[in-house]
């Protein structure tokens, strides 16, 4: 057996990209992995929202190795690939957006949005970018700039680039309407950003990193009008909220409403680094000639593992799954709820489910220390969780959309027991 040795880990890696796990995974299956110790746990953090298909799915995996048997990599702007091409088909086809899409890879979300931005940037030769607070959009340093949350993102790795703003994110729970956030977009647009010279507004449809928050669909919709009335593009981040995740197969679904432009990452390939943006053709193909491309996007082995996670979709039910969890998780959740004097809210669409930690009911008071206690707790219980949010005081449930249900029971029973 491999244990980590942890100044084996401090002499090699930089102290910040520390791990939360004590010692190293060998094993995954489904929503389970095994430690080097041979300790199980249900894994609900599921490789950051990545897993929805779960660990190993046997369908992406057989794709993956009937790929390997032909070859492994070619750049898609040299020697085109049939399994890049059969993916954007396919997404083309899937995502809601009511007229011709094309789709370009990359390789993470951040990459992706870096690009969704680009695009529309070149498309309306425009230059402002709307983005929102508590939105998170990656680690590159437009990314950085577009997310609105600066601990531990941005914290001493400025400046970021002026031509991005940030209105405020609708949060019933810490009484911002939905009005209240619009209004704070037409403030941003009387004053620091000219709605003439904006390119694009940037939104998650439920934040993911911000604290699993869902944006209702009248505000989504009412930023549509807003962009429509102004021309500027609306661009999706469904890096997080895509494949499922919200219950349907994208968000976009959820709320009803369609975006320009979308990222998607993350469950896209069932584990295999793969990013997308797709976006409606005339914006797609504004781009002159090799202006977009990727020395590794639309790698064929991760194209080949997002058509077996879309095969997956297709003939086991995972959204019929994924429903049925979230009813079983809100129902459990929300009696905990009522039960505990410090959770405070429990919210989010479908199973992409948060619950707040706070003191005493008072949503004024998050607290963070309760928080890293309830996960640790459940992690020497056997369940793994991670939290999220502006003050780090929200657990999140990320595991795979294809846990059996008597998994989803014990890991709302280890979480109850944690509690306790
Ligand atoms: C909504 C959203 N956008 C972008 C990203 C960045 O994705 P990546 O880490 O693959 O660059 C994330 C990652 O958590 C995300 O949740």
């Amino acid at each position: 057996m491999v244990y980590i040795e942890n100044d084996k880990i401090a002499s090699n890696v930089p102290s910040a990209w520390y791990s939360s796990l004590e010692n190293y995974i060998v094993k995954g299956r489904n929503a389970e992995i095994w430690d080097s110790e041979g300790k199980r746990f249900l894994d609900y953090v599921g490789g950051y929202a990545v897993l929805n298909t779960g660990h190993l799915h046997p369908t992406v995996i057989e794709r993956v190795k009937v790929q390997l048997d032909d070859f492994s990599h070619s750049c898609f702007a040299f020697a085109p690939h049939e399994n890049a091409v059969k993916l954007s088909e396919e997404l083309n086809k899937r995502y809601p957006i009511n007229s011709d899409t094309k789709t370009f890879m990359v390789n993470s979300g951040a990459e992706a949005v870096e690009n969704a931005v680009k695009i529309a940037r070149y498309f309306t030769n425009k230059k402002g970018i709307l983005s929102f607070k508590g939105g998170f959009h990656g680690r590159t340093y437009l990314a950085m700039g577009l997310t609105g949350k600066d601990k531990p993102y941005k914290e001493g790795f400025g400046p970021f680039p002026e031509f991005v703003k940030h209105a405020s994110y609708p949060y019933a729970y810490r009484d911002v309407s939905d009005d209240q956030a619009l209004e704070s977009v037409k403030e941003l647009f009387n004053t620091t950003l000219d709605p003439n010279d904006t390119a694009a507004m940037i939104v998650e449809v439920q934040l993911g990193e911000g604290g699993y928050i869902p944006a209702s669909s009248y505000f989504l919709q009412s930023l549509r009008e807003i962009c429509d009335e102004k021309n500027i593009l609306l661009i999706f981040d469904e890096v997080q909220t895509g494949f499922g995740r919200t219950g349907n197969m994208f968000g976009a679904e959820t709320v009803n409403v369609v975006p320009d432009i979308v990222t998607l990452a993350k469950g896209i390939a069932g584990g295999f680094p793969l990013a997308a943006v797709l976006g409606k053709s005339e914006i797609m193909d504004s781009i002159h000639d090799a202006g977009i491309g990727s020395t590794f996007g639309a790698s064929p082995v991760s194209c080949a593992a997002a058509l077996g996670v879309l095969e997956a979709f297709d003939n086991e039910n995972i959204l019929e799954n994924a429903s049925k969890q979230s009813e079983i998780m809100n129902s459990q959740l929300l009696n905990m709820l009522k039960e505990y004097d410090f959770i405070g809210d429990v919210r989010g669409y479908g199973p992409m489910i948060g619950v707040e930690i706070v003191k005493g009911k008072d949503l004024n008071s998050p607290d963070k220390d309760k928080t890293m206690q309830i996960i640790s707790k459940c992690k020497d219980n056997g369940l793994l969780l991670v939290s999220c949010g502006e003050n780090g005081n929200v657990i999140r449930f990320m595991g795979p959309l294809t846990t059996p249900i008597n998994q989803v029971e014990e890991a709302l029973e280890i979480f109850k027991n944690s509690l306790n």
